[in-house]
């Protein structure tokens, strides 16, 4: 079966994108499935270095169409700059399709992501304020706008003054902020439905037509597991289900397409913005490992926090998603370490468990019991060959892999394309 789900297995940021633009030399289709321009997916290969917040990450090969599935929220300003930026850089012809059902980010969503986060006060989310958020509650909430409409200008014009005008009131009246101008979102959502237009189709249909013909799909998640809205730590969570019941949904496929389920770790963990990190490090260690892999966010150039790898908290995962296998990225970071720390399990209230507790109250009550392992002499980095791996590299993985009852697929040496361990081939 052709379909495969490559998903953060923590709190994002895992290293998704290098590991999609590696996948896609083999997939025709690359698929979005969830989230927003809260993303940001990071591709090097020979044409650059491509941050991609809305773009699919496999936008840099010649025989990829790249879609952005229906459970994406478009910020079709950010998409129109990553399509005309990426185009340029590209010798060949972007291949890109955008659901027509896929909600839009409007300049409403924007502001009221952040009035929001203010009014929160010590208890903000630490969203990362592009209105990802506002905008999943207009769908659900079913007063959103999908790409779709603005191909039928006339029903967006009878439509959003309405919309604008109970948005401002809610903007200034509760929050005291700042209306948006309606002129100036007629003019977007103008200009958007005549650069957009070119992409935007039922895009689920080259999903499911390539599907059936047998051609390998890969679905693109965002964020990660433990951000998810029903099986993260929430309400520290995305609005979104990065899980991988969010590609069935986000991308209208059904489960038998699917030929496998790939979680994505880091071999340490971070975070960006509020929430419980049972494993977080806030000493010199975790400095120094911010440091040398540069932790701060792709999107909002944040310092994320940063932790040991969290053995509960990834069985979550792996059980929340059925992983198939797990693609175990920036293991060159745990270089040059005497000995390694793994969170094999949680004391909670003085009681030892194994269990990871979805009350992000409990979950923040939980200290770390830590099992410590050797580190090795050598470096992995750029690495290719599993043989050259060093043996406490091999160790640590195996270890991994016990504690959370899953083989490895891919290991992840550098940031670059090609620096990758292949331990078992992911896609058929
Ligand atoms: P939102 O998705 O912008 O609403 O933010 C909600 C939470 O998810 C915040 O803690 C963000 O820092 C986090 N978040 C959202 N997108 C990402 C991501 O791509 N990587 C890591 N954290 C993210």
């Amino acid at each position: 079966m052709p379909a495969y789900a490559v998903i953060g297995a923590q709190w994002g940021d895992e290293g998704k994108g290098k590991i999609i633009d590696f996948l896609a030399a083999n997939a025709s289709i690359v698929a979005r499935y969830s989230g927003g321009n809260n993303a940001g997916h990071t591709v090097i290969n020979d044409f650059g270095t491509f941050k991609f917040h809305l773009l699919p990450s496999g936008a840099c090969w010649p025989h990829t169409t790249n879609i952005v599935g229906n459970g994406v929220v478009i910020d079709a300003d950010v998409l129109l700059k990553e399509i005309s930026e990426t185009q340029g850089r590209l010798p060949h012809k972007l291949k890109l399709a955008v659901s027509d059902r896929a909600h839009l980010i409007m300049p409403y969503h924007v502001v009221l992501d952040q009035v929001e986060e203010k009014r929160r006060g010590r208890d903000a989310i630490g969203t990362t304020g592009r209105g990802v958020g506002p905008a999943y509650v207009d769908k659900v909430a079913r007063s959103g706008l999908r790409a779709g409409e603005l191909l039928n200008p006339e029903d967006m014009a009878l439509r959003l003054p309405d919309i604008v005008h109970f948005k401002n009131e809610v903007i200034t009246k509760i929050y005291g902020g700042t209306p948006v101008s309606l002129d100036e979102v007629f003019a977007k959502a103008n200009r958007w439905a005549a650069e957009l237009a070119p992409y935007i189709r039922p895009a689920e249909d080259i999903v499911s037509g390539a599907l059936s013909g047998g051609e390998n799909v890969i679905l693109e998640g965002a964020q990660g597991s433990l951000l998810d809205l029903d099986h993260g730590t929430y309400p520290f969570v995305t609005s979104s289900n990065p899980t991988v019941g969010g590609a069935l949904t986000g991308l209208g496929i059904g489960p038998r397409s699917f030929g496998g389920v790939a979680g994505v770790y880091k071999a340490y963990c971070t975070r960006v913005g509020s929430g419980p990190f049972p494993t977080e490090l806030k000493d010199a260690t975790g400095e120094m490992i911010r440091q040398k892999a540069k932790e701060f966010g792709t999107t909002t150039g944040r310092a994320r926090r940063v932790g040991w790898f969290d053995s509960v908290a990834g069985r979550y995962s792996a059980r929340v998603n059925g992983f198939d296998s797990m693609i175990v990225t920036r293991l060159d970071i745990l270089d040059g370490f005497e000995s390694i720390k793994v969170c094999v399990a949680y004391e909670l209230d003085g009681q030892r468990t194994e269990r990871f507790p979805i009350d992000a109250v409990l979950l923040d009550r939980c200290k770390p019991v830590y099992e410590e392992v050797p580190g090795w002499k050598g470096t992995t980095s750029g690495l290719t060959d599993p043989e050259q791996l060093p043996r406490g590299a091999r160790d640590y993985i195996s270890r991994l892999e016990e504690l959370l009852g899953i083989p490895t697929s891919l290991i992840s040496t550098g940031p670059r394309r090609e620096e990758t361990v292949v331990m078992r081939p992911l896609m058929g």
